[in-house]
């Protein structure tokens, strides 16, 4: 696999005013958002659900690429398509969830390490003839009292950088996402000084392991108050403190950065989006990479009635595609 190949792949993901679409939920994940609307956690319902965002009509206008989830990659249409073959044809990338997700962190209380490496160069070469073309691991730290850790913080961008070397050797453009949670009553400064330290170490770790930039996309969390922080703040000060907090720490040769909504609402994830976008005079795209602010409107409305519902859920989903597009140009009009 080429250098050319996988830049071109990662610049397609984040091409002028699109984004990806994450619906790689675990089979508990998944229940758990299903639970809440009182549908039943079955294959087929998560199979019928996915069905419903994939063929969402006209998505690829304003969607690059989905990470679908291991379950997902190897189902079908009703009409008996292969999901990463109905993207291809319809102009959208397949990407792949590769992580195996978090585990307690021996050694360090109240922290969490990703797994998943063993045995990935295998999967990756599965997946590959899949389809899947890119893929996410995802790293979580928590903000606490006394955490992060310098050892935690350091695992998680040494994993990250193994996953990300393993991928561009197998022709996969890796996304790399170090989430720094929003759960806490920290404020926003501590925040921006655990995200920096974040990401300095990742870029570290990615730079000793030779890894391409080039063909990698970072999916970045925003710099936010915590959910319980007394001490809220307006959008521009999000917008302005996360495009701060990225310009010191995220070389600028990287093709694009994506965000995860992290729990905010919709109109927030759109909003900061949006407001950063404005700001103008930024190194790389920055674009979407939403799960629960693509579908958590659209879920609610297919579950009230899945058979009758689903082309107007398809159209909720296309109205959010829609509105993040216009957020990655800075040009959303709320
Ligand atoms: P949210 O946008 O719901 O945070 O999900 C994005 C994601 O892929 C988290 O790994």
């Amino acid at each position: 696999m080429s250098i050319e190949q996988l830049a071109e792949t990662a610049q397609a993901l984040v091409a002028p005013g699109k984004g990806i679409i994450a619906i790689d939920e675990s089979i508990a994940t998944i229940g758990k958002r299903f639970a809440g609307v009182g549908l039943d956690n079955t294959e087929e319902h998560r199979r019928r659900y996915r069905e419903l965002l994939i063929t969402t009509p006209r998505l690829a206008n304003h969607i690059s690429g989905a990470i679908l989830h291991e379950e997902t990659i190897g189902q079908k249409t009703r009409d008996a398509v292969p999901f990463p073959k109905y993207m291809t044809d319809h102009g959208m990338i397949p990407g792949i969830k590769v992580d195996l997700g978090t585990q307690p962190l021996a050694g360090c209380p109240g922290e969490l390490v990703t797994e998943g490496l063993d045995g990935l160069r295998t999967r990756l070469q599965a997946y590959y003839k899949l389809g899947a073309r890119f893929a996410k691991w995802r790293a979580v730290i928590n903000i606490g009292e006394d955490i992060p850790s310098g050892t935690c913080i350091e695992v998680n961008a040494h994993a990250l950088a193994r996953y990300a070397a393993l991928c561009q050797e197998q022709g996969i453009v890796p996304i790399i996402e170090p989430e720094v949670l929003m759960e806490g009553d920290h404020d926003i400064q501590t925040c921006y000084e655990v995200t920096e330290a974040t990401l300095r170490s990742v870029f570290g770790a990615l730079y000793e392991q030779n890894v391409l930039l080039e063909g990698t996309i970072l999916k970045a969390s925003m710099v936010l108050p915590g959910s319980r922080c007394a001490d809220q703040v307006d959008v521009e000060e999000v917008a302005e403190s996360t495009v701060m907090c990225l310009k010191t720490a995220v070389p600028a040769i990287l093709p694009g950065i994506v965000f995860l909504s992290g729990g905010q609402s919709d109109e927030d994830a759109t909003a900061h989006l949006d407001a950063m976008n404005r700001l103008g005079n930024l190194p790389w795209p920055l674009s979407f990479s939403y799960g629960r602010a693509m579908q958590q409107a659209a879920l609610a409305h297919w579950a009230k009635d899945p058979d009758r519902n689903f082309a107007k859920a398809q159209s909720i989903v296309f109205e959010r595609a829609r509105a993040n597009s216009l957020a990655a140009l800075g040009q959303w009009e709320g």
